[in-house]
């Protein structure tokens, strides 16, 4: 698909790597809804990139937000063809931590928003998708989720963090072949360490020390890096199915 064929909903696109994402889109001519929960960044956003993006406020976890903001896109837009889910959060929590179990709601939340979450947009987004009119290729839509390293080198704390996103990247090829009667393809993007507001309340130097750790180039990743691999993926008809790390070859250590 051409980037400036996309019209996409964008979740967490108020942030970090959905805000590089949906400036992207749009920059390249493209047409992207913002869905976020954070109402004053995301407002902001859409009225400074003007009639091609549009925000709603929603919680990717809940079925009625993430239905109108659909219906909503589609009234504006016409219709949707690309979903990039980047709604997420991250907690940091041992199995057992000072003599005390991991609190049971943090697990279930952190799985509730990065997981079910992730699956509610696409499934909702999905049902629409299938009826749009395929291009010369035959491609009607592509996903794009975001997982994490964590996924598959979770570290000391990340149990629930590494559930969600081994969640995300274990439905990704099942999903695809849901799909791809209906030619729509279904990418994972596995980030590792990219300086987003995620990273905002680290000092120099704990960002000096997590930068030691990435092989090369030795630096946190640049949320643009992101929004260029959304843009390839968008763009490459062939790629389906599959997860992508973006890490500059960093293998997190237990610590
Ligand atoms: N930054 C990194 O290094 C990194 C690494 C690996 C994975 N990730 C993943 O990338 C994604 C984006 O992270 P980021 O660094 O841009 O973080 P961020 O905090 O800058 O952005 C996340 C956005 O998601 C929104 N959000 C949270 N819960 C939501 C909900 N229930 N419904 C709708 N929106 C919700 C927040 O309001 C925020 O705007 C996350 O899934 C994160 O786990 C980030």
């Amino acid at each position: 698909m051409r980037i400036q064929d996309s019209i996409a909903l964008v979740t967490g696109g108020a942030s970090g790597l959905g805000e590089a994402t949906v400036r992207n889109i749009v920059k390249n001519g493209g047409k992207a809804a913002i869905l976020d929960l954070s109402e004053e960044k995301g407002t902001l956003l859409a009225e400074e990139l003007g009639e091609n993006a549009v925000f709603f406020k929603t919680n990717v976890t809940s079925e009625e937000d993430v239905q109108h903001a659909i219906d909503s896109a589609i009234a504006q837009f016409g219709s949707i063809n690309t979903v990039v889910n980047c709604a997420g959060i991250a907690v940091a929590e041992k199995t057992v931590g000072r003599n005390q179990a991991h609190c049971f709601d943090n697990f279930k939340k952190v799985i509730e928003i990065n997981l079910i979450g992730t699956f509610n947009v696409i499934r909702l987004a999905a049902a629409h998708m299938v009826k749009n009119q395929p291009n010369q290729e035959g491609e009607r839509g592509v996903i794009i989720n975001t997982a994490s390293v964590a996924a598959f080198d979770g570290q000391i704390g990340q149990a629930a963090y590494s559930a969600s996103k081994g969640g995300v990247v274990g439905m990704t090829l099942p999903i695809a072949r849901d799909l791809a009667k209906s030619g729509i393809r279904v990418m994972t993007i596995a980030p590792g360490l990219i300086e987003t507001p995620l990273f905002a309340s680290l000092s120099e130097e704990a960002k000096a020390a997590l930068e030691t750790q990435v092989p090369f180039p030795s630096r946190l990743g640049r949320p643009s890096e992101y929004a260029q691999l959304t843009q390839s993926i968008i763009e490459n008809v062939m790629l389906n199915g599959e997860t992508i790390r973006l890490d500059g070859a960093i293998r997190m250590a237990p610590r």
